[in-house]
């Protein structure tokens, strides 16, 4: 079906690969977001926790004879417990001295009074998140500035984190199989739309030239317009030829007909010897040009029709039946007597004008070419396959020329002064390939040629 047609991949699969692939990138997207948001507002929830723990220390700080105390108030660090039981850490200065907690918790410069700041830094493998928070205190000595950090470890969160993610790459793969079924399910309608296009203008018969008329997707309607006016066109132009053939055949016999009449005609009335022999000649001459012509336009037909099949259920023993009828005229005037063999019932799908034109061929030549007073016989036989033989006594084929008889304009060394233009077998050759047979040409053992149409 696609032969001579250059395939350049499956839109199908193009467009299945096209969908799939942005599903894949899109789940990836949404399990890229779904996560930082959530790590975002989980982040949020710690620091909030960090800063009420470290507000609630810094409330406590007062100044009492002379000295900067503070308390830790029980709720300060049982907020911070965890279910990953994260490890707390303090430290408070006052100004660049450390009052209580540990020292590698350092006062970050850019802290302002009355600000909390959020860090995240890593201790010991331990990523940790401080949140750090100052206030100035005024004393009899002048404004004192102390400030307290609370560090707490992230177990719990990147645990709630990791059950996030996992739960997000779940859906995410969720996403794509469902995305990467819908794909191949749009792909396949798609595709589905052309096969079914495909397929009711390939189911139809060589001769069907007629509209499509399926409704087809708006995409797929400027290609459906442009196959329907091209098969308009074609089946016009076929219809124009087939008319010029037989118009063509019509006009160039008619008148060649009249002109040999006139011919034949005067030679009964001329006496002259080299007028005679002149009116001959033309007369021959005639002959040979509406031969030609007949047989050229045959031809035509032919290999016209052979492109364009008109199949019928066609009865052989019927045709060659009306053939020799239509023949024996002329086989009276040699003497020849037409015999008929056939097997039984034979009938073929194939197209009766053509098997009749490529038929007539074979039997006239074995009229032209056997001698007078011989006999003729026309066998139907159906094993191995059914077959058409013509059998003549005449001098057969020369054996050098057997294989190139059946060409275009080709003629025998036997032909003699018989009136013939060397398409006789060509026509009966080119009927026998549309039918998806052969001609084979031999000689009979005990003389004679045999001419034998295979389908
Ligand atoms: N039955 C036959 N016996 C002997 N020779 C034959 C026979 N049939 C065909 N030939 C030879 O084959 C040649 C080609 O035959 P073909 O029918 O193609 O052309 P043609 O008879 O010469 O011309 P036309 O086209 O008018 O039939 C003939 O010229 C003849 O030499
Ligand atoms: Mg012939």
């Amino acid at each position: 079906m696609t032969a001579n047609v250059i395939v350049s991949g499956s839109l199908r699969n193009r467009l299945a690969i096209i969908l799939t692939g942005g599903a894949a990138l899109l789940a990836l997207v949404l399990y890229l977001v779904v996560r930082a948001l959530a790590a975002q507002v989980a982040q949020q929830g710690q620091d909030n926790i960090l800063s009420a723990s470290m507000s609630s220390v810094l409330d406590t700080a007062v100044i009492r004879d002379g000295r900067v105390m503070l308390d830790f108030p029980y709720s300060s660090f049982s907020m911070l417990n965890t279910q990953a039981d994260d490890r707390v850490f303090y430290a408070i200065y006052e100004g660049e001295t450390l009052l209580s907690g540990y020292d590698w918790l350092v006062v970050p410069d850019d802290l302002a009074p009355e600000n909390t700041l959020f860090e995240t830094t890593t201790i010991n493998g331990d990523h940790l998140r401080v949140a750090t928070g100052s206030r100035v205190l005024i004393g009899s000595d002048g404004p004192r500035n102390v400030s307290v950090s609370i560090a707490q470890t992230q177990d719990a969160l990147s645990n709630t984190l990791n059950g996030i993610s996992r739960n997000v790459a779940f859906l995410g793969l969720g996403f794509f199989l469902m995305s990467s079924a819908l794909a191949i399910w749009a792909a396949s309608t798609t595709s589905g739309q052309m096969r079914r296009l495909t397929t009711s203008v390939t189911r139809r018969g060589p001769q069907d030239l007629s509209p499509v008329t399926k409704a087809v997707p708006s995409e797929m309607a400027p290609l459906v317009g442009s196959l329907n006016t091209f098969m308009s066109r074609l089946d016009h132009t076929l219809t124009q030829s087939e008319d010029f053939i037989a118009e063509a055949a019509h006009r160039i016999r008619t008148p060649l007909a009249t002109v040999r009449s006139h011919a034949e005609a005067t030679l009964q009335r001329v006496d002259r010897e080299d007028n005679r022999k002149s009116l001959q000649a033309m007369v021959r001459a005639i002959d040979e040009s509406s031969r030609t012509a007949g047989q050229l336009l045959d031809h035509a037909m032919v290999t016209f029709r052979a492109e364009n099949l008109e199949m019928s259920q066609v009865d052989l023993v019927e045709l060659l039946q009306e053939l020799v009828l239509g023949m024996t005229p002329v086989a009276e005037m040699k003497d020849i007597t037409i015999t008929m063999k056939v097997e039984g019932p034979a009938t073929l799908l194939g197209d009766a004008i053509l098997l009749q034109n490529a038929l007539r061929n074979l039997i006239d030549n074995a009229l032209k070419y056997a001698p007078a007073e011989t006999r003729l016989l026309v066998e139907v036989s159906r094993s191995p396959t059914l077959s058409v033989s013509v059998y003549d006594e005449g001098q057969g084929f020369a054996p050098d020329e057997i294989e190139t008889l059946s060409g275009r304009f080709v003629r025998g060394k036997n032909m003699g002064n018989k009136v013939g233009s060397g398409l006789g077998l060509t026509i009966a050759q080119e009927v026998a390939v549309a039918h998806g047979g052969k001609l084979i040409l031999s000689n009979r053992p005990e003389g004679g040629a045999c001419v034998t149409l295979f389908f």
